[in-house]
């Protein structure tokens, strides 16, 4: 009998990463010990804010882990829609908790920067103390402490930063839509950070989900993401020459483009703690991103 792998919100950007490698794995492209077997829930297969749904769907498909891709990732619409970004960010974690830990299912769940302000200059542990500046963050927060305090069994929080593939819609695939149509575009300049290929992180999931017996009964968190940092200007110009695309790049204060949340100014993630305990290993953001374009 195989071990059922359950992955939320798979139509999101890491859940299709998720799927794309689980394609691989079937093909024997990518190793994943035999006998574990993916089931991709989207949000139409799979509500994570109903809790029965998910009791009824771990039941029936008897999942060992769960992967929790699903979230409420719009950062300015979550400041004015708070109550459905704490229900999904929130109860619903707290729900996949509490399904999780009554039938013995690990969770590996996915938080963010963002629960960090950002004011500190050294990259940020996970011992540091969170102070999220926006409704995104303190919602992802109050999930993170909601699976810690009901503590399924052999269950990680992964916290991770600035993610992109060319699924969806996120950072690199805007500007591989607006670079071609524009002669120039204005992008911030003061926010720092590590742009992580969602596909990375999909490769490091699969590679610590069968380690995760030597979690401690704690649920630890850790810290992922490509290495070095950038602003969101250095990012783009990147974007423009890796993709071939003639487009100025003009270097913007943030308080040159409001928005209606506040962002970290500074939030790149110490990543030591999953290296050393699941041999985990990170690539430089310059290198992820040529190689995610190599795709495009
Ligand atoms: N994107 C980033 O820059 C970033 C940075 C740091 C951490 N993270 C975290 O990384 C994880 C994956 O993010 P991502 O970028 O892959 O997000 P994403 O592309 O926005 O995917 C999230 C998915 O969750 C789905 N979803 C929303 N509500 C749901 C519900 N009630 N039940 C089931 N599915 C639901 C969404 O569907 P709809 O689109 O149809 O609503 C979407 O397909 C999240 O936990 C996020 O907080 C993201």
């Amino acid at each position: 009998m195989s071990t059922n792998i359950l992955v939320t919100g798979a139509g999101g950007q890491l859940g299709s990463e998720l799927r794309y490698l689980g394609e691989d794995i079937r093909k024997n492209k990518v190793s994943l010990s035999a006998g574990y077997a993916f089931i991709f829930a989207d949000k139409s297969r799979l509500d994570i804010t109903d809790k029965g749904a998910i009791e009824s769907f771990c039941s029936t498909n008897s999942v060992s882990y769960i992967i929790n891709c699903a979230a409420f990732t719009a950062v300015d619409k979550a400041e004015s829609e708070a109550d459905k970004a704490n229900a999904i960010n929130h109860l619903a974690v707290k729900h996949l908790a509490e399904v999780a830990k009554k039938h013995d299912i690990a969770m590996i769940h996915i938080s963010t920067d963002y629960v960090f302000d950002g004011d500190s200059k050294q990259a940020y542990k996970e011992t540091d103390i969170t102070h999220p500046n926006n409704v995104y963050g303190k919602t992802k927060r109050l999930g993170e402490q909601a699976l810690q305090d009901i503590s399924p069994p052999n269950s990680i929080i992964i916290r991770t930063s600035w993610l992109y593939s060319l699924f969806g819609s996120n950072f690199l695939t805007t500007m591989l839509r607006l670079g071609p149509e524009r002669e120039q575009l204005n992008v911030v300049n003061d926010q720092i950070g590590s742009p992580t290929y969602a596909r990375d992180l999909a490769r490091a999931i699969v590679q610590i989900i069968p380690q995760l017996k030597r979690a401690s009964q704690e649920v630890e968190i850790y810290h992922y993401s490509n290495q070095g940092q950038c602003s969101w200007y250095e990012f783009a110009k990147a974007i423009f020459v890796a993709a071939d695309i003639d487009c100025r790049v003009q270097p913007i204060p943030s308080s040159d483009y409001p928005t209606s949340a506040k962002r970290p100014s500074h939030s790149v993630l110490a990543t030591a703690k999953i290296e050393q305990e699941f041999g985990v290993e990170l690539s430089q953001w310059p290198q992820s991103m040529k190689s995610c374009l190599a795709h495009y």
